[in-house]
């Protein structure tokens, strides 16, 4: 039982201090600094949906408390999206505004997860996922997978079901996936209806990236399938699709009985999503189609910039581009420090240690390519081909 000056051990397990020795000594330099670590955007939403584009005249009362479900206009903008896009009919019930995935994964945590419990997350993973599962006093077991796709002997399956146990209630699922840009093939639909509907698991997805898709084709969300919508809790941003970082805003869609819980949850949390914020939203959902287009374009020359540097494929969609750092690592390095040390040292490139996304990691980095314009993009990557030939 904590008592002053103890915290609880959850609270001292959890950490956000994932990028801070690079950056700390980043922000000593007095060199040029390219902050590819954190996956962020050099663009700014269109003007419509900027924080000071929203008016009291057009929204009154929105600085007093909002309905906990969201904004009518923003959950009546969002189902049609989603019957626009995908053909699925979500009940405005089913609907849940949260301030970004990052609270609606969290509150879907709160809701599904009890101590002990165990969540399987295919790896490489978002950093932030492993503590939004052990805040809960769950166990996150991680299935290493996605870069693993083009192995001809990975069989997402055989590995899904070695990691089951009694104690597994739900399985996080990131594609597109943050770090690597990768896709779950098609058949993995199928593969997750088979091992849920036999273990009775909840399947959680996080859509942050379903808009960034760079290969110029359209393709099918897993959730939606038959079999596995009925189990599927959804969670999506308006950060990455619209470049809404700081306005905290995402929803989340699942079983009505999930969402009824999940509603409650959020109660305790955040209330409502930021309401003059959810109105930015709305206008990047209503006036955002062009602009969003035209940062798939911009994004996917920085991927190809990137990747060729690298020497590793383009990203399908997404942000970053990830990759084993062990050619440029001494020996005996036991991870990749040295290597970002080195970055950071010769090119003023910040990047995040692999670890942060997974136990098998530890030798690989993250560089997100949409953080800086794509001039300072070529800049840091000119510098960062030289250190490699080096
Ligand atoms: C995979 C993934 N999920 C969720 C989030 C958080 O999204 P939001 O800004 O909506 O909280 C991120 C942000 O980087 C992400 O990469």
């Amino acid at each position: 039982m904590p008592r002053p000056p103890d915290l609880t051990p959850t609270a001292k397990n959890l950490s956000n201090r994932i990028f801070s020795e690079l950056a700390q000594k980043a922000s000593r330099m007095s060199r040029r600094i390219y902050p590819l670590h954190v996956g962020d955007t050099w663009r700014d939403p269109i003007p419509e949906a900027l924080a000071e584009a929203q008016r009291i005249a057009e929204y009154p009362h929105m600085h007093r408390y909002g309905p906990i479900p969201g904004e009518p206009p923003l959950l009546e903008a969002i189902q049609s999206r989603l019957h626009q896009l995908h053909e699925i009919h979500v009940p405005i019930d089913s609907l849940q505004v949260t301030a970004g995935a990052t609270s609606g994964l969290s509150i879907l945590a709160q809701t599904l997860l009890s101590p002990d419990d165990e969540v399987l997350v295919l790896a490489p993973f978002w950093p932030l996922i492993r503590g939004t599962i052990r805040a809960r006093g769950a166990r996150v077991i991680e299935v290493p997978c996605f870069d693993r796709l083009d192995d001809p002997d990975f069989d997402l399956e055989t590995r899904i079901r070695q990691a089951i146990t009694s104690k597994t209630v739900a399985v996080y699922v990131n594609s597109p996936n943050n770090p690597t840009g990768r896709i779950l093939p098609h058949g993995s639909e199928e593969v997750l209806r088979r091992i849920a509907e036999e273990h009775n698991l909840w399947l959680a997805f996080d859509e942050a990236y379903e808009d960034l898709y760079l290969d110029g084709h359209s393709h099918t969300p897993l959730w939606k399938c038959p079999g596995v919508f009925e189990r599927a809790i959804v969670s999506h941003s308006f950060s990455k699709t619209y470049g809404l970082a700081g306005a905290r805003v995402g929803y989340t869609h699942g079983p009505q009985n999930v969402m009824e819980a999940f509603r409650d949850v959020q109660t305790f949390q955040t209330y409502s999503a930021p309401r003059p914020m959810q109105y930015c939203a709305l206008a990047a959902l209503r006036h955002g189609e062009s602009w969003l287009e035209e940062t798939r374009r911009h994004y996917r020359e920085a991927a190809e910039q990137a990747a060729e540097v690298l020497g590793i494929p383009v990203p399908v969609a997404g942000t970053f581009v990830f990759f084993d750092a062990s050619p440029y690592l001494p020996e005996a390095a036991s991870d990749v420090t040295p290597f970002l040390h080195r970055c950071l040292d010769e090119a003023g490139i910040l990047m995040t240690p692999g670890a942060a996304s997974g136990e098998a990691y530890h030798r690989w980095a993250r560089l997100c390519f949409t953080a800086v314009s794509l001039p300072e993009l070529s800049e840091a990557l000119r510098a960062l081909a030289q250190l490699l030939r080096r």
